[in-house]
């Protein structure tokens, strides 16, 4: 397994958490295996690890320093003490005790393992070790849905005979197998290597007179959550926003409108050498028909000005002939599943996203039910919208392949 080329680890960077447990040793040979492989790694160990084992064993292997504390004055001096989570692209955290996974699972930030997650975007990647009643005991079981849910990677535990004496679930999996899954992470996240993909995002603004309009709640962090995995898996995105609160992930082209023409003007610029379009853009269906001049004033009789509507255009529904792959987002209040399959067949997509419109619009988390132009459905439990949108992001690597 060893190598640079085909584990996919050369040159990367991986942050390797270390934490209290007797699996600690073990985790020596998982930083070997990286070493070997050509990755830069950076340990981090919790106090509790360093009991178990010094730091000088990884810094030896390793040829770096190794973090213990967020306290060195020379680590401020140098680098800062979030530095590691920046630079890394996988975040593994080897042995995970149940009070690291609870301290991940709520953003503490007391010890070097939990506080550079927490300032890592990086995928993360958690090898769980510990007491059998401990690992079944429901707070780590939730805390473990909760970092699910958000996306991390959970690897084992196993069962097995533990160090206690007693045998149960809790052991931590073979070294080999962890690299495994690290190194399979990096070679899935480059297979969009060469692609070109469009993502729409946010809410429109129809404007009503110079100062109001009329749009809705998108934050756009749907989108913005796709377009920030599609670069992570090496595409070339151009990202069409509306107006967000939010900072355009690195990597993208931005491209920011705020009517619904307009987004339709940018995205059919954009579409042009495009292999997909994933369409997640709240995009009103409505606009008023006039645009005054001047801002619409009270009058005295007390008149209330009346506002005549016209429809937008439908962006993709005027790509139908664009034959590139379509993903589009139906927000229904009703009939959710039967509204989205009529919208994938008019709109001529190869997937829809469909979801409830209150429950999700504007919100964190979301529950969505994947559809498919060959009929068929997926489920997916709800989830943190990040985590979602490497869901849909798997989904439109297959749909690329075929
Ligand atoms: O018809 P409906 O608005 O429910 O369809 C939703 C899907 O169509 C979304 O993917 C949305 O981005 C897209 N859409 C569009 N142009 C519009 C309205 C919606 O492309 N004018």
């Amino acid at each position: 397994m060893d190598g640079a080329g085909p584990s996919g680890l050369s040159g990367k960077h991986v942050a390797l958490g270390v934490t209290g447990s007797i699996a600690a040793y073990k985790v020596v040979e998982l930083a070997r295996l990286c070493v070997t492989a050509g990755a830069t790694v950076d340990v981090l160990m919790t106090e509790g690890a360093t009991r178990f084992i010094t730091p000088l064993t990884f810094a030896t292997l390793t040829q770096r320093r190794v973090w213990t504390t967020p306290y060195e004055p020379w680590s401020e001096a140098e680098e800062g003490h979030i530095a590691v989570g920046r630079r890394a692209e996988c975040f593994v955290v080897a042995p995970a005790t149940a009070d690291m996974l609870a301290k991940l699972a709520h953003g503490l930030a007391d010890d070097m393992v939990c506080l550079s997650a927490l300032a890592s975007s990086a995928p993360l990647v958690l090898a769980p070790a510990m007491n059998h009643y401990m690992w079944l005991h429901p707070a780590v079981q939730e805390n473990v849905a909760t970092l699910r849910a958000r996306g991390a990677r959970i690897v084992g535990p196993d069962a097995g005979p533990l160090a206690s004496g007693f045998v149960g679930m809790g052991r931590l999996v073979p070294m080999e197998r962890l690299f495994g899954e690290i190194a399979g992470m990096f070679r899935q996240r480059r297979e969009l290597a060469g692609r070109r993909i469009v993502v729409t995002a946010g809410g429109t603004r129809e404007p009503l007179d110079p100062v109001r309009y009329l749009g809705n709640r998108s934050s756009g962090r749907m989108g913005y959550a796709i377009a920030a995995a599609a670069v992570a898996r090496g595409a070339a995105v151009t990202l069409v926003s509306g107006p967000t609160a939010l900072a355009p992930p690195v990597g993208v082209t931005f491209v920011r409108i705020e009517t619904a023409a307009e987004m339709e003007a940018a995205t059919r610029r954009a579409v042009v050498d495009a292999d997909a379009l994933v369409m997640s853009a709240a995009v009103a269906d409505f606009r008023p028909a006039h645009r005054a001049a001047h801002k619409i004033k009270k009058t005295p009789d007390g008149a209330v000005p009346e506002i005549v509507l016209e429809r937008t255009p439908d962006i993709l529904a005027g790509l139908r002939d664009v034959r590139i792959i379509k993903v589009g987002f139906a927000a229904e209040t009703d009939d959710l599943l039967q509204n989205a399959r009529q919208k994938l067949a008019a709109k001529g997509l190869a997937m829809i996203v469909a979801n409830d419109a209150v429950a999700t619009i504007g919100a964190r988390d979301s529950t969505a039910t994947f559809l498919y132009a060959d009929g068929r459905t997926e489920e997916q439990p709800e989830m943190a919208k990040e985590a979602l949108a490497e869901c849909i992001i798997d989904r439109l690597v297959t749909l690329l392949k075929a």
